[in-house]
């Protein structure tokens, strides 16, 4: 269905202009409409989680399978309790880390539509803490159903042009909060009857993180590798083609001039490189007909965090034959990149011993 899309600037600070806008774009969310909102990780595409026609509009305009579910967004930890079964461990993640870029997987209530969890048992619960976001939630009164607002298969959007290309004519209303903080979608956590903690999907709350607050989890083995023959994933959205650019991509894994000597070797076409800073000059000489990205410096992994989507996107608007990205290692936030970079590389991975 073709919608007009309103565009909107709503940064802080909130004055009454700001407040008056909110107050529409929940009211088209009350009244069953779809409306992308920024959050400290990725722009989402909001519905009224408890309007299950609303919950399918949602599918229709990403494109997504219908038994991809939606992560329910609430403006405090404690609404969870009308939606979900919580735990003392649900407490003690909220606790630490909400509001906040965590989601928990929990055992959902009646009161979350089947169309809005994709049939499952389960529903995934997240508290954001960027302001529009939480005063959205806050002004519609119900959870608001969001995934990335960004075409099924598409990296996340982290900015409002991003939802703007990929969206346009497909919602109501697009809030344009600037560039997320963080860039890359939230950490995924589920958390069993027993209380068990899985790692679904890292993101900006690390394992590092989870166990400093003494909490014990366990990383889904579909986190760094790729899925088995007939394992069934524990995310249903771990088993779809993500991210990924048109033309291949490949994850170099050792020193620089292995990686030259590899291009040099074969004959990989018109070629672009996502590197870090510190590389750009070595291989803008070496190699002047690539098309470098700048990735941020090496050390920098909110940098890098903050511009992977984008760069994802860039590569897409030229029609490259390859493009080379480095492996990431996986401490930290570092597991996030490795983890969305290797999907996007459908795990082709160039390992290099060195010299
Ligand atoms: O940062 C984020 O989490 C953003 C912002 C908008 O909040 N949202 C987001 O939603 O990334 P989405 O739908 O693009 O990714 C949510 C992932 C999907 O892979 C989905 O399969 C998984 O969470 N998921 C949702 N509910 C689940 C459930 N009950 N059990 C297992 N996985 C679930
Ligand atoms: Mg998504």
């Amino acid at each position: 269905m073709k919608h007009n899309t309103e565009i909107v600037k709503v940064l802080a600070p909130f004055e009454t202009k700001e407040e008056e806008t909110l107050i529409r774009a929940s009211e088209i969310i009350k009244s069953g409409g779809l409306v992308i909102f920024p959050t400290e990780t990725v722009y989402g595409i909001g519905a009224d989680a408890t309007n299950p026609k609303a919950a399918k509009k949602i599918f229709e305009a990403k494109g997504r399978p219908s038994d991809n579910p939606l992560i329910i967004h609430i403006s405090e930890p404690k609404e969870a309790e009308d939606y979900a079964y919580t735990s003392q461990t649900y407490y003690k993640l909220a606790e630490h880390f909400m509001p906040g870029p965590l989601t928990v997987i929990l055992p959902s209530r009646e009161t979350v539509p089947p169309e809005t969890r994709g049939g499952l048992s389960t529903v995934a619960v997240r508290c954001p803490e960027n302001t529009v976001a939480h005063r959205l939630i806050e002004l519609c009164g119900v959870p608001i159903a969001a995934p990335s607002a960004n075409l099924s298969g598409s990296p996340s959007p982290t900015t409002a042009k991003h939802c703007i290309d990929d969206m346009f004519g497909r919602v109501d209303m697009i809030i344009d909060g600037g560039s997320c903080d963080f860039g890359l979608e939230s950490t995924i956590v589920k958390v069993d009857r027993e209380g068990e903690v899985t790692l679904l999907r890292p993101g900006q709350i690390t394992v590092e993180d989870i166990a400093d607050a003494d909490i014990t989890v366990k990383i889904a083995d579909a986190v760094t590798d790729r899925l088995r023959e007939g394992e069934i994933a524990l995310s249903p959205g771990m088993k779809y083609r993500h991210y990924a650019p048109s033309a291949p991509l490949y994850l170099f894994d050792g020193d620089r001039a292995s990686l030259l000597r590899y291009i040099n070797e074969h004959n990989f076409g018109k070629i672009a490189l996502i590197l870090y800073s510190e590389d750009i000059e070595y291989f803008s000489l070496a190699l002047p007909e690539a098309v470098v990205f700048d990735f941020g410096n090496r050390g920098d992994k909110v940098s890098q965090a903050h511009s992977l989507f984008d760069l994802l996107r860039l590569v897409d608007v030229e029609d490259f034959d390859n493009i080379f990205a480095p492996l990431p290692d996986k401490n930290g936030i570092g597991l996030a990149l490795y983890n969305r970079l290797i999907r996007a590389a459908a795990h082709q991975i160039i390992k290099f011993d060195g010299e």
